[in-house]
């Protein structure tokens, strides 16, 4: 057992990342089931009363299961209390923080005893995590799925944060394959943290058109345009990579001039259920998807390897 499964209470060094609107109990309590460790992904706009909902699914029989919270949002201390005040089954071993200041909320989730991880994406990030204590550092290259910073691959992260520190460093980015997963645990990592290969899972709260379109998707994209075709506001340097959607691919690196036909355009065909502009989230890992699938099969599939 490595440190992580040991820290965890997991068989494998396999944490399926948290993915806001991907990732709720549900798809949590099924890879907890598997071995692997699960976490819920909350929004930005995550109420009190869904953190408690969706940790009461992935607790369900005692399983262990993380929650990840952004750091920026404004919602953060609210989403704190709620999280922090979790108990019996639904109390989360591990929450993550990622994505803005780290120190004070990771001080609040050690307050009340619970593990905390932090994404680092450059070495300011990896300083801050380190100076905040976080017990698990997560090496987030540029070629991981979602939300995060395109600066380094994943494979430099990782020996940049096993140089810095002595603590359980997780892989994460691009990391799809059981070899991905073998070689990852070769150059020294704890573990792995994976969101991609889930996204296809059936226990997932995306929708089975969104699931069909990932498993047809051929390429990705590091981009700021979905968050600037919804007015969200993510800071800047935290884009997002998505499947190469010619929207997409109009607008990234250009979506300082995106026009209000543009966010229109986006706005219906969201409205309408459209893949080609739902935000696809994927890391370039996104190319072995090929079918829907279950979280059981994804682990089974993830520590074939090892
Ligand atoms: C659809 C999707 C949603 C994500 N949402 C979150 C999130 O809510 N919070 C978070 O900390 N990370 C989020 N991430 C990033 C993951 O935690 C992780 O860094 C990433 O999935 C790892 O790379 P991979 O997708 O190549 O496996 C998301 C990733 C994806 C693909």
């Amino acid at each position: 057992m490595s440190d992580v499964t040991a820290l965890l209470g997991t068989d494998h060094p396999i944490v399926c990342a948290p993915m806001a609107g991907v990732a709720g109990g549900r798809l949590a309590h099924a890879v907890s089931a598997a071995g692997g460790f699960g976490m819920i992904g909350a929004r930005g706009s995550s109420s009190p009363e869904w953190i408690a909902e969706q940790a009461a699914l992935a607790g369900a029989g005692g399983a262990p299961f993380g929650i990840g919270l952004m750091a920026w949002v404004p919602q953060l201390q609210e989403q704190l209390d709620a999280v922090t005040a979790l108990a019996g089954l639904s109390r989360p071993k591990l929450v993550s923080i990622s994505f803005g200041d780290l120190v004070e909320p990771v001080g609040r989730v050690h307050e009340v005893g619970m593990l905390a991880a932090c994404q680092v994406g450059n070495a300011a990030d990896l300083e801050q995590a380190i100076e905040a204590r976080a017990d698990i550092i997560v090496a987030r290259g540029g070629e991981g799925g979602g939300h995060g910073r395109d600066e380094v691959a994943t494979d430099e992260m990782l020996a940049m944060a096993l140089a810095a520190t002595e603590r359980p460093v997780l892989a994460a980015g691009g990391i799809a394959t059981g070899d991905d997963v073998a070689r990852a645990l070769a150059a020294g990592a704890a573990g792995v943290w994976c969101g991609t290969p889930f996204l296809t899972c059936v226990e997932a709260d995306n929708t089975p058109a969104a699931r069909a379109a990932i498993t047809t998707a051929t390429a990705t994209r590091y981009a700021r345009a979905h968050d600037v075709a919804q007015d969200l506001a993510w800071p800047r340097e935290f884009g997002g990579r998505a499947v190469a959607t010619p929207f997409v691919e109009r607008w990234a690196g250009d979506e300082d001039a995106m026009t209000a036909e543009a966010k229109a355009e986006h706005a219906a065909g969201r409205e309408r259920g459209d893949t080609d502009y739902t935000p696809l989230y994927a890391g370039t890992g996104v190319t072995h998807l090929t079918a829907e699938t279950d979280a059981a099969s994804v682990v089974r599939a993830l520590v074939d390897r090892i």
